[in-house]
């Protein structure tokens, strides 16, 4: 995944490149590096682990430049190290490059290399590019962009780049194919990033570069052209997001203010796009499409992890509410498989970053074979919202925390839009239930905020549950995504080992595992499934498990069964999920802070997931 970073321009290159690197630090926390144009040398500093590893390791050196470039890296080529960390050198130590991607002829380029003498340090892709741009400048004497143009025509895969060369020092090169790239244009300065977040303090004016293309930064001009060499007129898009949106606002971890931001985010998400009176749903994006989702005989939903479960959860809605079968594929799945799409199949693919490589790739192949495909994501402008025919995005503000949390409820919350506005068209539902369905969800953030007061509650029960080795959840209908989602959660930032499952299921399996040492969470609350999960309850008791059961506020019952209790506002089934999201993220926060767990990073994840 990896996160780079660049400047050229009047100031000082270091700190902007370091404040640019943590914000991008979600994208992968392996190891960082920068790379510093000097008079005529490169000044090279990476280190395996964080971006503040390699502060310590700077230190006061004397790091003054006015050109850089920068990357903090999840590794796929090659273990986390400092050799393995970008920029990656050419031999000749005169081009740095920094890459997020994966090049994937990058072996049969590095044979041939080989053969014509160059060595290399290290076990990635990227230090191939930078050897391969060398070569191409020093045997065709061409300038650092016609170098890098030829280069990037033999190399095969994904890439966000920005080079360097100590031989032009005014002059920083960017291209891209699948991974994003964003260039900020201040006054005579150019910001460059995966994302806008390290831009947005500086200037609100960026362009995105498109796949293929290349932007030559050159003596305070810049310059954009696909690398075939065809000249392309950027278009200068305005930034709307805003700093302080990037901030902890107070709170120890981005996680836990982003758990605390769900009333806010779910409101901007349903904002303007409801009207109770009336019992109406409108999404402007996906207007145009409407009659697209209105003759769809069948959904299919594509995306990874949390984003799958908010999928998951959309079956539910659209079975059940607007009685159209739906489909949730794992996108990594759907697209080495050979899908059947039929012409009236409507594809959502939904995604927080909009940058998941396989989510993009699935639905660019459904699209191959003729669907429309809607998108249902955060960040605005990113790569999926650009290849989807229409769609709605989630207004959850930017979320920073690896572990999804406001996302996944601003997920379900425009996935019940859409589903409210089809089930109404077709007649589905009535006016009274959509007024009754829509005023409901419309208390949401509400009952959200008074689920968030279990938060004590539930540092208790971490407390007690904190060594526990694994973990499973259990739920039924609606509650079922929602257990998988909690088993996600805790495995992420915790690493105890956490199954989510059918309750029915147990009986199939599972239920093998349960002993005086298993704690086992329920989804209870009252509803459809109650009796039945009690059932189940009641089973795993029988074999001395720990039972945690998230419950209806004031339901007596199951609190003589079970041996910890988090009450939450009652709801209907429908919304249910909304609620009991806050004690699955609240419980996982706890148990991983109690066991000294990076909670805001954890272990080998990343939040921008650019490759397969
Ligand atoms: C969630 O907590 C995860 N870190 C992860 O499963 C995530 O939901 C997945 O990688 C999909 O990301 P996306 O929504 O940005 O496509
Ligand atoms: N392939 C490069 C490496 O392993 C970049 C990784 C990435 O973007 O995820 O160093």
């Amino acid at each position: 995944m990896c996160g780079i970073v660049g400047y050229i321009g009047k100031r000082e290159a270091w700190p902007i490149l370091i404040k640019g690197l943590e914000r991008l630090e979600y994208r992968g926390y392996d190891s960082a590096g920068v790379a510093l144009m000097q008079k005529d040398s490169l000044l090279v500093y990476k280190k395996k682990g964080k971006v503040s590893e390699l502060k310590n390791f700077v230190g006061d050196k004397n790091v003054i430049s006015g050109v850089g470039i920068a990357h903090t890296r999840w590794a796929t080529h090659g273990e986390p190290s400092d050799v393995n960390a970008h920029p990656q050198k050419s031999n000749s130590g005169e081009i740095a490059v920094v890459h997020n991607g994966i090049i994937e002829n990058y072996l049969s380029i590095k044979k041939a290399l080989i053969e014509k003498g160059y060595h290399f340090e290290s076990a990635t892709d990227t230090e191939v590019l930078a050897n391969l741009i060398e070569d191409i400048k020093k045997n065709t004497h061409s300038n650092l962009d016609e170098a890098v143009r030829f280069a990037l025509q033999e190399a095969v895969g994904a890439y966000a780049i920005a080079v360097l060369s100590a031989d032009e020092p005014n002059t920083i090169i960017v291209a891209k194919n699948g991974s994003p790239v964003v260039i900020g244009i201040g006054d005579q300065e150019y910001f460059i990033a995966s994302d806008a977040t390290p831009i947005i303090e500086y200037t609100d004016k960026v362009i995105y570069l498109d796949d293929l293309e290349m932007a030559i930064i050159k003596d305070g001009n810049l310059t954009v052209k696909t690398i075939k060499n065809e000249i392309k007129n950027p278009y200068i898009q305005k930034l709307e997001m805003k700093i302080e949106e990037l901030e902890k606002g107070g709170f120890p971890h981005f996680m836990l203010k982003e758990i605390y931001e769900q009333p806010r985010s779910i409101r901007d998400s349903m904002r303007g796009r409801i009207n109770i009176q009336d019992g109406l749903v409108k999404l402007g994006g996906i207007e145009k499409y409407e009659d697209k989702l209105l003759n769809a005989k069948r959904i299919i939903i594509l995306a990874c992890g949390t984003s799958w479960h908010a999928g998951l959860e959309a079956k539910y809605f659209f079975e059940e509410l607007a009685k159209v079968p739906v489909y949730v594929e794992h996108a990594s799945e759907f697209r080495y498989r050979s899908p059947v799409i039929y012409d009236n199949d409507l594809v959502i693919a939904i995604s927080q970053s909009g940058e998941t490589a396989d989510t993009l790739a699935a639905l660019n192949l459904a699209k191959e074979k003729g669907a429309t495909v809607f998108g249902v994501c955060n960040v605005v402008g990113s790569s999926i919202p650009r290849a989807t025919h229409a769609g709605s995005y989630t207004h959850a503000g930017p979320e920073i925390g690896v572990a999804s949390t406001k996302a996944f409820t601003a997920q379900m919350t425009v996935l019940l839009l859409m589903c409210l506005f089809l089930a109404s068209s077709k007649g589905e539902l009535s006016k009274k239930q959509m007024q009754d369905i829509l005023s409901e969800l419309d208390g949401i953030p509400e009952k959200i905020e008074k689920a968030l007061k279990t938060n004590e509650e539930i540092k208790k029960i971490a407390l007690k549950l904190k060594d526990a080795e694994n973990f499973i959840y259990l739920g039924r209908g609606y509650g079922f995504p929602l257990a998988l989602e909690g088993a996600l959660k805790l495995k992420e930032i915790s690493y105890i080992h956490a199954e989510g499952c059918p309750a029915g299921e147990m009986k199939h399996g599972p239920i093998a595992l349960v002993d005086e040492n298993m704690p086992v969470v329920f989804i209870a609350n009252k509803g459809n499934s109650y009796e039945k999960l009690i059932s189940n309850m009641m089973e795993v008791k029988a074999r001395k498990g720990i039972i945690i059961a998230i419950i209806s506020e004031g339901d007596t019952h199951v609190k003589e069964i079970a041996d910890f209790v988090i009450e939450i506002p009652e709801t209907s089934d429908v919304l249910m999920p909304f609620v009991a999201s806050i004690p699955f993220q609240l419980l996982a926060y706890h148990i991983a802070l109690l066991r000294g767990c990076d909670i805001d990073k954890p272990r080998n994840l990343a939040k921008s997931v650019t490759v397969e």
